[in-house]
């Protein structure tokens, strides 16, 4: 049965085999969680040095894991580590990986035009009966499958993971106006296999948490602009008054400045709803930033210095 002995998982396995397209950060992350599981993977990146730096991730996070789960007794850490690896398969190659997989989780760059070519090869080679998931943050999903053939529509949805995956317990099922009832069982029984909890939502811009962080991050923002309080003040009041774990400036430099620009500009825009609306107009603060290749913890810095 799937899961290990910590785990929370009440049934028999969900897919027999599992392809995660894109080794990043997300991918990385959704593949360790899955095998953790139990689930055999196949992980698939463009070049051997993407699969390798993907795989450098999975180990890190593994042996920290390990180290908790195993206190003091090195060569059970290792035994996990070792296993936990032993179910992902690392592969360049899209089409064989997706060939022989039930599942198929897609975690690529957020570019709509590569991610629909995706989707078009990727309903062309998996099996009938595979379910085709995008991990997409801020794309709708009917967009990314528009090449999808009308047979596999009921079978595509998104499934939205948390970073970092092994650590967060949400997973967003997103659904289309076609996706059926059966996919959204599956997913929804898969996701609480790896000990996740799954939520549902339609496909509009930012499912349930973004599309309330994001407007949310934007107005910490504003408030900043206008000279209402400092950036620590925020946070502080944020943490202390309100309870949330992390501040909203802290927050945005451990997303990414680039990434909640990215997110913004594309709503302003034409998201759903929310085109032309304040909630989410562009913050000349933010543009200012990422111009100056100020992107938050990973360039070392932000809002705040690192
Ligand atoms: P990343 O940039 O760390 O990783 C993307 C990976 O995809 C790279 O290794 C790249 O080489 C690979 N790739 C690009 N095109 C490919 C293709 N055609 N076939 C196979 N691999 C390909 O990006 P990250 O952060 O992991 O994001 C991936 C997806 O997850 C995006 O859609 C993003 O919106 C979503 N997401 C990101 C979150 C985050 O906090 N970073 C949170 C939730 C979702």
């Amino acid at each position: 049965t799937v899961g290990n002995k910590d785990s929370v998982a009440e049934t028999a396995p969900h897919f027999a085999s599992i392809t995660v397209l894109g080794g990043g950060q997300m991918g990385a992350g959704i593949a360790q969680t899955a095998a953790t599981f139990n689930y055999t993977v196949n992980l698939v990146d463009m070049s051997d040095d993407a699969l390798s730096r993907g795989q450098g991730y999975i180990i890190k996070s593994l042996k920290r894991v390990a180290k908790m789960r195993f206190k003091g007794d090195e060569p059970q850490q290792s035994r996990f580590v070792d296993d936990v690896l032993s179910r992902i398969k690392l592969s360049t190659d899209t089409e064989s990986a997706a060939a022989g997989a039930d599942l198929i989780i897609e975690a690529i760059i957020e570019q709509i035009e590569t991610k629909r070519a995706v989707f078009g090869v990727l309903d062309k080679v998996a099996p009938a009966e595979a379910i085709l998931a995008s991990n997409t943050s801020s794309l709708p999903i009917g967009a990314i499958g528009e090449a999808v053939g009308d047979k596999r529509k009921g079978q595509l949805a998104g499934l939205h993971f948390f970073n970092p995956v092994p650590q967060m317990k949400l997973v967003e099922i997103v659904r289309t106006e076609r996706t059926t009832d059966e996919t959204i069982d599956r997913l929804r029984a898969f996701a609480k296999s790896i000990d996740k909890a799954p939520v549902l939502c339609r496909d509009t811009p930012g499912f349930i948490v973004n599309r309330l962080l994001v407007p949310y991050l934007a107005e910490a923002i504003r408030m900043l602009e206008r000279g209402d309080a400092t950036a620590e003040d925020i946070d502080t009041a944020m943490k202390c008054g309100a309870g949330y774990p992390m501040g909203p400036f802290q927050l945005l430099d451990y997303v990414g400045l680039d990434t909640v620009k990215f997110i913004l500009d594309g709503w302003y825009k034409e998201g759903e709803g929310l085109a032309g609306s304040d909630l989410v107009r562009p913050s000349e603060k933010l543009d200012e930033l990422v111009r100056n290749g100020r992107l938050g913890v990973k360039s070392g810095a932000g809002f705040y210095d690192y």
